[in-house]
This record gives C-alpha cells, structure tokens and sequence, in this order.
C-alpha cells in the first residue's frame, strides 16, 4: 500500500502542498501577542474557571493514540477518491497545524497567567490533532515535515480583534464539519473508508471547547459585536463560510464515498455553525436566502474556470483568469449585501454541543 502510493505521488508532495498559501488553502497567522496577553478575563471569571477545568480534566488525554487495528484497516482506495483524501488529510493536517503554531505562540509570550492556561491547552490539542492525521499521511508514505512547514510557511498578520472572529469561526466550523461526518457515517458505517474517521466524534469537542474560550472573550470584550465591528463579523462569516464551499467541491470523490452531497454537507454545516455562533454574534447569515446559494455555486463555477484557465497557461488562460477574479469580487460582494439575520441575545454565553 505505502509504496504504491508513494511512488505515484513524489516524497516531500505533501509538505510542500501544506506550504501553498493561497484563498482556498489553510494560512499561519501572526498577531500582536502582547496585545492578545493584555485580555482580561475578570468579567467571565466563574465561565472562564469552569472551562480552564475541563481543559485540564483533559478528558481526550489518550484519546489520540491509535489502537492495533488502525493500521490494518487502511486499505486500498481507488485512485480518484485516493487522491482528494490524501488532499484532504493534507489541508486538515495544516489546518490543525496552524492553530497549535498560533496557541504555542501566544502561550510562549504570555505573561498573563490565564493566557498561558488557555493557549497552553489549546497548543497541546491541536499538537494532537495535527500529529494524529499526520500518521495518516505517513502510513501513505507522505507524512507533513511539520518542523520545516513551521519554517516555511508564509505567515499572515492579522490584528488581535481578527484573530478572534477568525480562530472562533475555524473552531466552530470544524467542530460542525467533523460531526457532520461522524453522524453520517454512524448511520452509514459501511461507508467509513478509513479508520481515522472513528476518532471524529470525541475529537469535535476539542474543536467545540476552543470555540467556546474565544465566544467567552469576546463577551468580555462586548465592543468587539459592537458598531462597525458587525461589519467585519459579517465579512468573516461569509468569507469562511464561501471558502469552505469552493473548497468542498473540488472534492467530488470525497464527498461520493461519504454518501453526502457536497452542497448539502456544507448548507448542513453552515446551519450547525450558525446555531453555535448565535451564543456571540448578534446575526447570523441568511443562508436560507436563494441569492445566497446561488451566490456560493457562482464562486464555485468561476473556480472551476481559474483551475482550467491555469491549466490553459499563456496570455488568454491570465486574461480569464483576470475577469474571474473581477467576477469573484463581485459575487462575494453581492452576498456581502445580503440582508442578514438577526436574534435577540440569548441569556448566557456557554452553549452545549447538541449536534
Ligand atoms: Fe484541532
Ligand atoms: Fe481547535
């Protein structure tokens, strides 16, 4: 099986894929440290106590260490479906990989106990999460050089209040991306393909629990839902939520063995990720709304014209490519004036994963 795979796909493929930085692929982020260790968690002290103490129950503590079986059940796939999993497992790998750069950062500088707690624990789930899919990769032959992709990677700065909606959002979405998955395949087990995917449901509350820490600062820092500051939660919630979308359906095959469509899987995640956000954010997006959809399914036609333009290469495939990303702008922007949806405050911050 390795060998197989690996002679068909060169060594280093899956570090330097990881390495790519662009709209669709996972980025590293930079922040204003100091600025992030300043928080002050007094004004949620009893919410903030309590979750520091299931951080340290750690009750995932061995939940990432593969049983005997897992090697064995790791067979051959077909090679499309081989393919956009191994991408996949890649970008989930970088994703998580991101996170726990970010978390070790801000533990590393903070002189804020409470910061220390929290992105100490953070840095130490998402270290799993990422070692945990790159045994995977391994297992293919093409594990992630995560030590050199720390080096490499392109980091992008974004100022603290960003960090906030972007990291809340991440962790929110992924919690509802691999539950989704996991309820699926609960009811389907026969098409579980791969063993990783029994770890999804205990793994999603991780995911769950970082988003719950970012929802309490945010309500410790009121202004941050306030003003023009709505006008970036928007821009955030629809910037995730389209870049999942194109990004989903380049992954047909994926999608095909899960049993899910790749427009109900996402609208499914979308809807999860909206009750969750309602805990802090003062709206949510009308995903309801038909222009909305037919919005996200423009975006994915017009990423299907770049892949075929850049395939194209010369002087017409950059002039396509050109008005497609003019043409993407615009769309983005349509579904950036569409009405929200907006809900009264719900009376406590903390919310149970029900999903
Ligand atoms: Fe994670
Ligand atoms: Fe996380």
């Amino acid at each position: 099986m390795t060998a197989a795979i690996a002679a068909d796909i060169a060594p280093n493929h899956s570090t330097e894929r990881a390495k790519v930085s662009t709209m669709l692929t996972p980025n590293f982020y930079r922040t204003d440290y100091a600025a992030i260790d300043a928080f002050d968690v007094e004004p949620i002290r009893a919410e903030w106590n309590a979750l520091m103490k299931e951080f340290s129950d750690d009750k995932n503590g061995d939940h990432f260490d593969r049983d005997e079986g897992f090697g064995r059940e790791v067979t051959e796939l077909p090679p499309a479906l081989k393919e956009e999993f191994i991408e996949f497992l890649i970008s989930s790998c970088t994703s998580e990989f991101s996170g726990c750069v970010l978390y070790a950062e801000l533990k590393r500088r903070a002189k804020n106990p409470d910061m220390a707690d929290l992105f100490g624990y953070m840095a130490r789930d998402e270290s799993r999460h990422a070692n945990f899919i790159n045994q995977s990769l391994k297992d293919f032959g093409l594990g992630v050089d995560l030590g050199f992709l720390k080096q490499a990677k392109k980091y992008k700065y974004f100022e603290p209040k960003f960090i906030m909606y972007a990291t809340y959002l991440s962790e929110k979405i992924g919690y509802a991306r691999y539950i989704t998955i996991h309820r699926e395949l609960e009811r389907h087990p026969e098409r579980r393909f791969h063993p990783i995917f029994k770890w999804f449901e205990q793994w999603c509350n991780d995911e769950y629990r970082h988003g719950e820490a970012f929802a309490l600062m945010m309500s410790a820092k009121p202004e941050l839902l306030e003003g023009r500051n709505k006008l970036w939660i928007r821009f955030f919630l629809l910037a995730v939520y389209a870049t999942m979308f194109v990004r989903d359906h380049t992954r047909p095959e994926l999608h095909k063995a899960f049993g899910l469509d790749p427009t109900e899987y996402d609208f499914q995640v979308f809807r999860i990720t909206s009750e969750c956000t309602k805990q802090i954010f003062p709206f949510t997006l009308d995903i309801d709304h038909p222009a909305f959809r037919a919005g996200l399914e423009r975006l994915c036609r017009l990423q299907k014209t770049v892949d075929a333009a850049k395939a194209e290469g010369g002087v017409m495939g950059a002039i396509k490519r050109a008005g497609c990303a003019v043409a993407a702008v615009a769309t983005f922007a349509g579904l950036y004036m569409l009405p929200v949806v907006r809900h009264a405050k719900l009376p406590q911050v903390r919310m149970q994963a029900v999903w």
